[in-house]
């Protein structure tokens, strides 16, 4: 269970899953929104990432209240830009009030984290061959990072930057902010070192953060961050078992 106490380290739980375990049984449990989203999804693959995702978040949060899957609610919030439509960071209500999650997909890997009262922010990375790795590390890096990055061997630089890449995404998912925070405006350590914050720029900075990797398998590259002054009780989890129960 996901309880802590004032001087005890925060417990996680990361989920991994994969989107082939996508079923139409899954999307029954997503609401009316959520169904929607997934139709307007072009791609099967795009879908399938979805569905799992969602519907993982679902019975992980119903699990932990003790309530159905199909009774948890999530207000979308963000609070960095003018868009009126619900978009943002999810947070659980209703049964699951107190709950915190953070949901992301790429390629093969679906994750869930799930944390109590502590927000957090999870991230994975395929490592993709990016014909321009440049432009990308100047739009999401800040002069030291590239710098460090481009002295690291040229077989290692687009793992570093998807490394790079995903620890800052997932302390910009952790705030709520997203892309929207400006990924260069928070700072953290080389690829070849353990994951740390060196600094981030007001406004958005918060209180307390902290931040690990995680091991997605080969190709790939994940973080999670949470805003507490850690240490994180981190469990990791397949969810395959609880998506093929429902
Ligand atoms: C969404 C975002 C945070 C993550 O992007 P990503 O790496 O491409 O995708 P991931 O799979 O890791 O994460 C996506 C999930 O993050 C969650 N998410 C969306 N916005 C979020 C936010 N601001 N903070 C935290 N999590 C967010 C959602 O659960 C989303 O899952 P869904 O698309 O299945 O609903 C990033 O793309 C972003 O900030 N986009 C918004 C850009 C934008 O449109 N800005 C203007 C309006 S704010
Ligand atoms: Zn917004």
């Amino acid at each position: 269970m996901l309880s802590s106490s004032a001087s005890s380290p925060v417990p996680c739980a990361v989920w991994w899953a994969a989107p082939a375990l996508a079923t139409p049984a899954l999307l029954d449990i997503l609401d009316t929104d959520e169904r929607a989203r997934h139709g307007r999804l072009r791609q099967s693959s795009d879908r399938d990432r979805y569905a799992v995702a969602h519907a993982l978040a679902r019975l992980l949060c119903a699990q932990e209240s003790g309530c159905d899957p199909r009774e948890v609610t999530f207000a979308l919030h963000c609070g960095y830009c003018t868009r009126t439509d619900p978009h943002g960071k999810p947070r659980p209500t209703g049964p699951s009030e107190g709950l915190e999650i953070s949901i992301t997909h790429s390629g093969e890997r679906v994750g869930v984290a799930l944390s109590r009262g502590v927000p957090v922010g999870l991230d994975v990375e395929a490592i993709k061959p990016t014909r321009d790795l440049d432009g990308l590390a100047d739009y999401a890096l800040t002069a030291a990072e590239r710098a460090t990055l481009d002295a690291r061997p040229e077989a290692e630089r687009a793992a570093g930057f998807f490394s790079y890449w995903s620890r800052k995404e997932a302390l910009l998912k952790a705030t709520g902010a997203g892309l929207s925070g400006g990924l260069t405006s928070v700072a953290v350590n080389g690829p070849h070192e353990d994951a740390a914050v060196l600094h981030w720029d007001p406004p958005n900075a918060p209180a307390a953060v902290c931040l690990t990797d995680l091991d997605a398998g080969a190709g790939y590259r994940a973080a999670l961050a949470a805003l507490a002054p850690g240490p994180l009780a981190l469990t990791v989890h397949d969810g395959a078992a609880l998506l093929a129960s429902h």
